[in-house]
């Protein structure tokens, strides 16, 4: 197999929040797999910056603790840990406060040129870091910055803190995180869709039936409900994660592999959004919150009883959209989109429903089966899938169809791991790649279009519909999917 070159270059990687949940959960345990990876620069540094008080050593030993917990203790390296060790350290800083950044500017002043300043902070404080970095004189020459989402509530934030932080660093150096960009399979959609004229022909209006997307969490609200509940499904999963990934299934073939061509043609995919408003927000939109049910035997809390709950939130725990794409390219094919926490499965997957033969000659009665499918599962078992069909193999049943698999199962074969998104995250930020990050228009234009769905629900008097935990959302989602013999592709059927 050839071997692209993984080497970085030198750089030093600043991680403001390097306490909180996402750098323990995500970000170290990504650095780590990097190490043992052996790509880190040699000259490598990581400072990690936060309120708390810890010096260098005790915060190594909560890391510690915390990565053996997360990557596993059967795969807990001593040596690839020690040699992490080795480029950690801890500055203990208020954030807003600019006479604290005088340590900044001295341990700057000791790093590469290429600092990477990495907010893993709340969104409100992105303004405030990056106007005392640039007070401090803390911004290296060649600076970049690192912004994990939200980006905003809606459009009119997302532009102020996108212009405080171009105040101080022009859009080149700005590096949006959407973490779904960085999974494996959804990176695999370019070299499918793209290097594989047998799916780039047959990718529109002519050729697909539909689109399905399915991004289905069991996991509830996880003791953010203080958060979740200013947000919802809406802006927690949809602006984001989801119309990511329907602008990768949809956008044209960029002309070249740099980033400025793939986000044009993603940003021409937003652009041409059917918007949501009063007049059709009910028939194409449901909107719901879990009630008490099971999931995996296991009871769990309705949404309002969960800890730090209110008994009376209107905030939504799962979506379903119709979405029309108003160009030559998908005129007349819907997109169905849903997401949802406390589902049936924990599983992220895309459907491409293929038109049936126009000129049917088999048994009227198997005239369903006889759509191929294409199926991308993002998580978990990332693999690609094509339901074809094929005769049943038997003496008696004469030409009777069946609906086969023809499997590209990415978890076993030369492979074994699967890199974790914040793995390849890192990797591109340090080689400074944006391909795979959000360009400032493309937020502000999927806010756009959130703020004018949500703006209807609420002119309209949208009802939250409830649904049993451990079920697959509310009745009316499957009543907005079906007609002309669509449904739901649900995994544990398969
Ligand atoms: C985050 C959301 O962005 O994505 C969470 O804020 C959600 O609510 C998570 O649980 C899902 O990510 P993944 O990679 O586990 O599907």
């Amino acid at each position: 197999m050839m071997r692209l070159d993984t080497r970085l270059e030198s750089c030093d990687l600043m991680l403001f929040g390097g306490v909180g949940d996402l750098s323990l959960r995500k970000l170290f345990p990504a650095l780590y797999q990097l190490e043992a990876a052996g790509v880190l620069h040699h000259t490598t540094r990581i400072i990690a910056i936060a309120r708390k008080d810890y010096d260098d050593h005790s915060f190594c030993t909560l890391l510690e603790s915390s990565l053996r917990g997360y990557i596993g203790e059967d795969q807990f390296d001593e040596q690839h840990w020690i040699s992490l060790k080795k480029r950690i350290s801890y500055l203990r800083l208020e954030l807003s406060d600019l006479d604290d950044y005088a340590a900044i500017k001295q341990a700057v002043a000791t790093l590469s040129p290429t600092v990477i300043y990495y907010l893993a902070t709340p969104p409100e404080l992105y303004g405030t870091i990056c106007e005392n970095l640039h007070s401090s004189g803390s911004i290296a020459s060649a600076g970049r910055i690192a912004l994990e989402k939200p980006i905003g509530h809606d459009q009119k934030s997302s532009r102020v803190i996108n212009d405080k932080v171009s105040c101080y660093f022009d859009e080149s150096r700005i590096y949006r995180i959407d973490h779904y960009l960085g999974k494996e399979t959804v990176q695999n959609l370019i070299a499918l869709r793209f290097a594989n004229n047998l799916f780039g022909s047959q990718w529109d209006q002519h050729h697909v039936d539909h689109v399905q997307i399915t991004l289905a969490e069991q996991v509830g609200i996880e003791g953010r409900w203080g958060y979740y509940d200013q947000v919802g499904q809406m802006r927690d999963m949809v602006q984001n994660h989801l119309i990511q990934l329907l602008c990768m299934v949809a956008m044209d073939p960029p002309t070249q592999l740099t980033a400025d061509s793939i986000r044009d043609e993603k940003l021409n995919v937003l652009r041409a959004l059917r918007p949501i408003t009063e007049k059709n927000v009910k028939r194409r939109t449901v909107r719901g919150q879990y009630r008490e049910g099971k999931i995996n035997d296991k009871a769990c809390p309705g949404y309002l009883e969960e800890e730090g709950g209110r008994s009376n939130s209107d905030t939504e725990t799962f979506v379903a959209l119709r979405v029309n794409i108003d160009n030559w390219r998908w005129a007349g094919v819907p997109f169905y989109l849903r997401t949802g926490k406390r589902l049936a499965d924990k599983v992220s997957e895309i459907i491409i429903t293929y038109k049936s033969q126009r000129h049917y000659i088999f048994d009227p009665r198997q005239r369903a089966m006889a759509q191929n499918k294409l199926i991308i599962r993002l998580q978990p078992d990332e693999s690609i899938r094509l339901r074809v069909v094929t005769k049943e193999q038997s003496l008696e049943q004469g030409m009777a169809l069946q609906s086969r698999a023809l499997d590209l199962d990415f978890s076993g074969g030369e492979q074994a791991r699967i890199p974790d998104a914040y793995e390849r995250l890192l990797l591109e930020l340090m080689r400074g790649n944006p391909s795979l990050f959000v360009r400032r228009d493309e937020i502000e234009e999927s806010w756009k279009w959130c703020d004018n769905l949500i703006d209807a629900w609420k002119r309209t008097g949208n009802q939250l519909e409830p649904y049993a935990a451990g079920s697959w959302g509310p009745e009316s989602a499957s009543k907005l999917i079906s007609g002309r013999g669509r449904e739901w592709h649900e995994r544990l059927k398969t």
